[in-house]
Parts: structure tokens; sequence; C-alpha cells
């Protein structure tokens, strides 16, 4: 019934909100991503349950600080159960390098799995003036595959990219690398604020691993059934 490629957004502000999506789309959806909105305001208590009723949590808060910081905060992270992190990538290769290794040696430690950690390269809502004002020279597309080599290089497990940078991605880091792309949209659905978008089965061929898919599915009248008609596009894609 399900595909673990797909995870839905829960972009909520409380509580109540994503436990009823969670019960509605049932056994159709096996993981869920967590961000910053929701986290901020709850806690704790929606990863802790999202585990308790046997879901899969990418946790989306994308850490961006000095190495010890940031491996420390990922070790926190580990310790509620999330199954994958991240970090930005322009913290640097020390700082994910650290971050990694930190996060690996607990689990030994704990004799737990460690999470999987994911970087942010360039964040997909940075445009043309965005990034002048900034002072970078090189085009955004080889700063997103240079970020994206060096996370790998640091022993990171992927990377949260736009569906139009996936296939280079694919191409220069590998068959194993995760390639977790936001801005999914199936064919004739509303785009909302997303501007560089794919329908489901296009970002998997661009070589994407996993989609993150939030208002066409919460959005819907039936969330369910738009959760079954995205799982049918994306098996056509394996
Ligand atoms: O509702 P929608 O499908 O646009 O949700 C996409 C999710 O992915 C949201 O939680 C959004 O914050 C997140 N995201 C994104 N673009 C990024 C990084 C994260 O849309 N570059």
């Amino acid at each position: 019934m399900t595909d673990e490629r797909l995870i839905v957004a829960l972009d909520y502000h409380d509580l109540e909100s994503p436990k009823k999506l969670v019960a509605e789309l049932g056994d159709a959806v096996d993981w869920y991503k967590v961000g910053m909105e929701l986290y901020y305001r709850v806690g704790s208590d929606i990863v802790t349950w999202l585990k308790g009723q046997g879901k899969h949590v990418f946790l989306d808060l994308k850490l961006h600080d000095i190495p010890a910081t940031v491996g420390g905060g990922l070790c926190s992270l580990m310790n509620l159960g999330a199954d994958i992190v991240n970090v930005h990538a322009g913290g640097g290769y020390t700082m994910m390098k650290t971050a990694c290794d930190m996060v690996h040696e607990a689990a030994a430690k704990q004799g737990i799995e460690p999470p999987k950690i994911i970087a942010v390269t360039v964040l997909t809502s940075i445009n043309d003036e965005d990034w002048e004002q900034l002072g970078l020279d090189m085009p955004i597309k080889s700063v997103v595959l240079r970020l994206a080599k060096l996370a790998q290089k640091a022993g990171l497990d992927g990377v949260v990219a736009s569906p139009q940078e996936a296939s280079i991605i694919r191409e220069a880091c590998g068959p194993d690398f995760l390639i977790v792309t936001p801005g999914v949209r199936p064919a004739g659905s509303d785009a909302n604020d997303q501007s560089r978008i794919a329908t489901p089965s296009q970002a998997l061929k661009n070589g994407s691993s996993h989609l993150v898919i939030g208002r066409p599915i919460r959005a819907a009248e039936d969330p369910r059934a738009a959760a079954l008609a995205i799982l049918k596009e994306m098996e056509t894609v394996k």
C-alpha cells in the first residue's frame, strides 16, 4: 500500500491537526516531515507520538552552528527517535564531518541505528537577486553541486534539493545518495507558493529518492485518496 519514498509534510501549528491527518492517511503513509513551525510550537511530543504510531520521522530543523553545537544538537534529535535529520551545508566541511562523526559515535555507544543526516545545499527559495546580494560569483547550480559533493565527502547520507537539481546531483553522487525533494505537484494541482515544481513521476525520474509533499495531500478534500493517487503515480517509476 505505502511507498517509503513518500514523506508527507506536517505543516501545522498544533498537536491535534497532524494527529487527525495521520489517522486519516493510515497505512497509506509511513513517513512524515516535522518542520520548524510544528516543532517550535509543540516540541518533541509530536516526534514521540509519531514514533509511537510506528511512523518514520524526518525532523527538518536545518541546523547551522559551530561543529560541536550542531553535533550535540543532532545527538539530541537522534535520541528523540528522528530517522532523518538535517543541517545547512553552508556550515562547511568541518561542521558536517564533526557533526556526522559525533552522531555515529554516540549511536555506536548506545547500540542504536544512527539517523540519516542530510544537508540543505542552497535554499530553493533563493532567487538570482538574493544570490547577487550575497556576493557570490558562481552560478547557483554549481554551488549546489559543490555543496552536495562536500556533504558526501563529510560522510552525510544525502541532500535536500529541488527536483530540477536532482539529476545533476544523482549523476555526481551516485545511486545510494539520498535526494529528498520538496516542490512536488501532481499534474493539474495548485502550485501554491512553489515555483520550481515537478510531478511525482518526473521528480523520481530526475533521481529523487524521496518526495516531500504537503498541501496537495493535506489540503485535499480527501487526503487519503490524494495520497493513494500520488502513490499510484509513483509506482510507475521504480
Ligand atoms: O505543501 P508543500 O508540498 O509545498 O510542502 C513542502 C514542504 O517542504 C514544506 O514543509 C516546506 O517548508 C518544505 N520545503 C520546501 N522547499 C525547500 C525546503 C523545504 O518546500 N527548499
